[in-house]
């Protein structure tokens, strides 16, 4: 299995620290945040790391070039122009064959490690594809993509069969709690769609509009983390972030 990290964003959200860091490089106590989830990928017997980045980015090859036994692990990609997450995965696709776990470069969970039960969940549903969730309040639904399952919301450290992805639904139309949240085991039929996948939300190519259409073709499970997402894409994320790992991812 091949693990991709979409490191290239912009990080407007973190300026203006990022104008010359970047995100993914801030350190949780000694480690950058991108070893941590270098490291949460191997732990789920991933072979190899495809890490995307941007000339303005180069900090995070050469931070791993440091490391001769984790690099020989990893290649590294361009994206050259900052055209949303699901682009910034298709410049991997000539690199990757079938499943792919994607971990994003911003998110780390705390608690058990989300991409080792992620896998589990795969395998004990057929190899299907898996989508890391974490509940959110209610009243906070819209900020998020939602998802519906099929029979009941599972709760901390359950799954579901997801039937619908819906993008930022108000309140009382909200089919659940529980929010994309940053990582994605997907069958690799992800980069056949995310090649004619057409703009979306804020004229960015979407991955969820991808995985909507994966919907139709193929099973894909929703699996809840049992601990908390943390966005270090924004200067209160990382601070809850660091208090979360107390120094050490
Ligand atoms: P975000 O949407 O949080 O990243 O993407 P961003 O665009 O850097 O953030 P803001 O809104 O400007 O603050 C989640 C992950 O996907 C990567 C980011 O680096 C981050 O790790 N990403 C996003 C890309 O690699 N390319 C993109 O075009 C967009």
């Amino acid at each position: 299995m091949t693990a991709i990290i979409p490191a290239a964003g912009k990080g407007t959200r973190f300026l203006p620290a990022t104008r010359v860091i970047p995100k993914e490089m801030l350190p949780i106590g000694a480690k950058p945040a991108i070893h941590c989830i270098v490291e949460e990928a191997i732990a789920a017997g991933v072979d190899d790391v495809v890490v995307i980045i941007s000339e303005e980015k180069e900090i995070i090859r050469r931070y791993f070039e440091g490391d001769p036994e984790l690099a020989s692990r990893i290649r590294f990609v361009y994206q050259k122009e900052q055209k949303g997450l699901g682009h910034a995965v298709l410049q991997a696709a000539g690199d990757v064959k079938g499943p792919v776990l994607i971990l994003l470069g911003d998110a780390l969970v705390s608690g058990p490690n989300p991409s080792v039960e992620m896998v589990a969940v795969s395998k004990a549903n057929g190899g299907a594809s898996v989508i890391g969730m974490e509940q959110v309040p209610q009243e906070k639904v819209s900020r998020y993509g939602i998802i519906a399952v099929e029979g009941s919301v599972p709760t901390a450290g359950g799954s579901a069969r997801i039937v619908d992805l819906v993008e930022k639904p108000s309140v009382e139309d909200a089919p659940s709690n529980l929010a994309i949240a940053g990582r994605y085991l997907l069958d690799g039929e992800i980069f056949a769609l995310l090649s004619t996948q057409q703009p979306g939300h804020g004229g960015e190519i979407q991955l969820t509009d991808a995985i909507r259409r994966l919907l139709e073709r193929k099973p894909v499970y929703g699996y809840v983390y049992p601990g908390k997402r943390q966005d270090i894409g924004n200067p209160a994320g990382y601070f809850t972030a660091l208090e979360a790992f107390n120094g050490n991812c």
